[in-house]
Formats: structure tokens, C-alpha cells, sequence
């Protein structure tokens, strides 16, 4: 691949202004007021038919804007919609069960649900797969087939599919994720999804249309079948209707007889060369969300292409796989594998031996019977941030930014030396 050709296509290393990008991204696609042949009295009345279709569009915004207040803690939700997407995909309508109205979120964010199953309560996070709306949310969920045997299928995403139905209720947590969309930028975006991964920019690209932004903004979304691929039809008049989105669909497996035409795009996966092929020269910010080792590719082509980090963005729906880490880079270097560490849970009042076999702390308090919040377990919704008290952890999948002080057991594991003492009762009351 030659890297001066990337460089010509993202030649931004973050550094440029803002407004430089509005000048670029703006009114290639300004909203159509006059028609360039009209004049007089009937352009007047065009421009009159405009201006009324435009605060007829802001007013009914406005009607459709949430207006309620985050809450703090569980609220139970009712199923008032289910509707089958694709393949294993459906998406869930909540009405709060209070009555009371709900409040917005910022487009990428997610709900945390709550389910008691077989006596066990589970807690799992669903990106919200709409911008928002007045009285409702939709999350949409894929349902987590076994993938080897001998593994066990997905138990919450199951049970979602086969017992949540129209009438019954669920426990929500009040909107949160730091992965969103500034509505007030203006630089091009490049929304890039794997699977259901496509969840939160599904909210992204309505939120944009919505508001009747003019932001440059191309969604490339992989599934492996056809059949995968989840408003497919919805996508293609969202970018019919607004030239400023874009969208590309790759299929890799399609079959035998299905050929890149209306329905799809591209044979093969996303990857650096799918953008070169079809992104226009220009600066912009990359969001991803999708399959562990397509964000890492990903991460890796266009870091080596002169994209910065600072504009590159992941949400990870999977589980971070913690066990078998060693107690540091250092240590599994030199082999180590058998290192104990004293674990401290103050608030249980709990002590336990750790070693890499038992995974994550937060795998390996709640195998101790230690009462932990555990929603995402992946670093992403900050539910399980604990005090830690003292000693020293790692993230072996990256440091997903925790404050000095704070530890995020489902993504950390301790690292060799002095005990580690971990305060959880402070997460405990929140919940
Ligand atoms: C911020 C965020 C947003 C998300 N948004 C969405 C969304 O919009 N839509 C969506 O569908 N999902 C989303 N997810 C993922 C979702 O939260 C769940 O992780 C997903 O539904 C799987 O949960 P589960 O209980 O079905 O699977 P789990 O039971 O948690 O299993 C997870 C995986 O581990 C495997 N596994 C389970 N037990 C074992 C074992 N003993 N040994 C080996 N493997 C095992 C399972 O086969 C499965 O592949 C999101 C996650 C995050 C963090
Ligand atoms: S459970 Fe979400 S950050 Fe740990």
C-alpha cells in the first residue's frame, strides 16, 4: 500500500481548524430555497412555501424532542414495539411505566438493562439505535448465538429474544456512553460498522437528518450475509434524500448469485483500501464499532496512513478477554504465569489470592461471590469504576482513560508487588 497516496486522501493530523472543515463540508448540499430560474412574485412564493415547510419541520422537532430528566438508579420500562430487522437482529420500542416523560441523549449513547434470569440478575448495555424521540427508546439486539461447541449462546440476548414480548417490562439505567457525535461540529465523518455494531450510528445519521445538518458524513457497514444487514432499505433513502450521507454496504459472504448492485455495495470487509477507492480527499473524524479484530485493523491501517489518534473513536461491544493476562507486559514476557496478589474488597470485607487464570478483577471478585456492578465488562460504561484504595493495576486491552484513583475491575487485572485494596461499596450505592 503506498502511503502517500493515504496521505493524500487523510492529510489531516487533527491539527486543522474546525471552520477550515465547515468551509469544506458546508453548502455543497445547501438546502434548495430558490429554484435558479424563478423570479418575482413566484419565487416569493416558493421561498414562502420553503420557510413554512421549514418551521412546520422545526415544530414538529420540537414535539418530538424528550423532555425528561436523567434518573438515577433502575426505572422499569415497558416493551410498547418489537420489530425483526434481520437475521437474529430486533429492535425493542420502551415506554417508561411511569407515565412521566423520558430525557434525550446525545446520539452513540446506550441504556443498561436489567434482567433477572434463572434467579441471577444480569445487567447488559445496548447502544440506542434511533436518534431520540419523544415518549420511546429503541435498542436493538442481536442475538448471541454459540459460536464453538461446547460454548454456551449468549444467556441475556437469548433470553431478550424468546421472553421479551409486548407488555413486558424491563429495568433501564438512564442514558450514558461517552462515544457521541458533537452536534456542533462540522468536520467530515466516517462512520465505519461491523454487524449490530451499526447500532449507534443508526442514531448518528437520524440525528443528523433530523436536524437538517449538512454535515459530510459516509457510513461503510460490513455484515457477513445479505441477510445480515439491518435497514438496509431505510439507509439508501436517508442517503437518496441527503446528499451529504453516504452510505456503502460490504457483504463478505454474499451468495453465489447475489452481485454488488441495489441491495449491496462491495464484496469483502472494510479496510483501508475501501476508503482510498471511495472517500473524497479531506480531513475527518473516524468512528468505529464493531468486531474486536476489525477495529484493531482498522486502528492500525489508518494510524499508518497519518490518521491521529485523537481522531479515531471505538465503542467495543464484545467482552475484553482478561484470563490467562499476566500480572504485567513485563512479566508474561519473562513467562511469568503464576503470580499471586492479595486482593482486598473492602466493602465485603474480602480478601482473595489472585493469579492470571481467574481473569479480571471484576471476574474474579464475582467468582468470590463479591457483589460488583458488571454491565458492559468491556471498559466502556465506567458502571463498575471502584476506589482503588492502593497497589497497582493494568488493562491489558488498553488503558480505557480511568481517573487517578479509580479502577474499572472488568477490564483490569492487578499487577504484581503490593496488595491491591479495592473499595466497591461507593459503586454498590449507586445502583
Ligand atoms: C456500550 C455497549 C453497547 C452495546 N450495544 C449493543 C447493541 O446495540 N446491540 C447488541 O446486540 N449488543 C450490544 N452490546 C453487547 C451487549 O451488551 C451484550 O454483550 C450482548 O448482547 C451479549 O450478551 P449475552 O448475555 O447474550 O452474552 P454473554 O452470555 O455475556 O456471552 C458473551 C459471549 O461469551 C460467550 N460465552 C459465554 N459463556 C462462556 C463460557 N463459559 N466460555 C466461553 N465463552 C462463553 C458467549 O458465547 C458470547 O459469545 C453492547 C455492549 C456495550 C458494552
Ligand atoms: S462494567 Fe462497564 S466499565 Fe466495567
Amino acid at each position: 500500500m503506498d502511503l502517500r497516496a493515504l496521505r493524500s486522501i487523510f492529510p489531516s493530523r487533527s491539527g486543522q481548524l474546525d471552520a477550515q472543515q465547515a468551509t469544506q463540508a458546508a453548502p455543497k448540499t445547501a438546502p434548495t430555497v430558490v429554484d435558479p430560474g424563478c423570479g418575482g412574485a413566484a419565487c416569493a412564493g416558493v421561498i414562502d412555501e420553503t420557510l413554512k415547510l421549514a418551521a412546520t419541520r422545526i415544530a414538529s422537532l420540537e414535539a418530538m424532542a424528550p423532555e425528561g430528566e436523567p434518573w438515577t438508579g433502575w426505572r422499569q420500562f415497558e416493551v410498547v414495539n418489537r420489530i425483526e430487522e434481520a437475521d437474529h437482529q430486533v429492535t425493542f420500542e420502551l415506554r417508561a411505566s411511569d407515565g412521566q416523560p423520558i430525557p434525550g441523549y446525545k446520539p452513540g449513547q446506550f441504556l443498561t438493562v436489567a434482567l433477572d434470569i434463572q434467579g441471577e440478575r444480569e445487567e447488559r448495555c445496548y447502544s440506542l439505535s434511533d436518534s431520540p424521540q419523544a415518549d420511546v427508546y429503541r435498542i436493538t439486539i442481536k442475538r448471541v448465538l454459540s459460536q464453538a461447541d461446547g460454548v454456551p449462546a449468549g444467556k441475556v440476548s437469548n433470553f431478550i429474544h424468546d421472553q421479551l414480548g409486548v407488555g413486558t417490562t424491563i429495568d433501564v439505567k438512564t442514558p450514558a456512553g461517552e462515544f457521541v457525535l458533537d452536534m456542533a461540529k462540522t468536520t467530515a465523518a466516517v462512520f465505519l460498522a461491523g454487524g449490530v455494531g451499526v447500532t449507534p450510528f443508526l442514531a448518528m445519521l437520524n440525528m443528523i437528518a433530523d436536524m437538517g445538518s449538512q454535515r459530510e458524513v459516509h457510513l461503510y457497514y460490513a455484515v457477513n450475509k445479505t441477510s445480515e444487514l439491518m435497514r438496509g432499505r431505510e439507509l439508501r433513502e436517508l442517503a437518496a434524500r441527503h446528499p451529504n450521507i453516504k452510505v456503502t454496504f460490504v457483504v463478505s459472504n454474499p451468495a453465489p448469485n447475489e452481485q454488488p448492485g441495489a441491495r449491496f455495495d462491495k464484496v469483502g470487509r472494510i479496510g483501508i483500501g475501501t476508503l482510498v477507492e471511495t472517500l473524497p480527499k479531506g480531513n475527518y473524524d473516524f468512528f468505529m464499532c464493531g468486531p474486536t479484530p476489525m477495529m484493531a485493523a482498522l486502528t492500525e491501517q489508518l494510524i499508518s496512513a497519518g490518521v491521529s489518534h485523537r481522531n479515531i473513536h471505538t465503542e467495543s461491544f464484545g467482552v475484553a478477554p482478561t484470563k490467562g493476562a499476566g500480572t504485567s507486559p513485563a512479566e508474561r514476557a519473562r513467562g511469568v504465569e503464576d503470580i499471586a496478589v492479595e486482593v482486598h474488597f473492602v466493602g465485603a470485607g474480602k480478601t482473595l489470592a489472585w493469579d492470571p487464570g481467574k481473569g479480571s478483577l471484576l471476574e474474579a471478585g464475582l467468582a468470590e461471590g463479591i457483589a460488583l456492578n458488571s454491565m458492559c465488562r468491556s471498559g466502556s460504561c465506567k458502571g463498575c469504576q471502584c476506589t482503588l484504595e492502593s497497589g497497582k493495576v493494568e488493562y491489558p486491552n488498553g488503558d480505557p482513560g480511568v481517573p487517578t484513583g479509580k479502577v474499572l475491575p472488568c477490564v483490569a487485572v492487578p499487577l504484581a508487588g503490593e496488595p491491591v485494596v479495592i473499595n466497591e461499596t461507593i459503586v454498590r450505592s449507586q445502583a
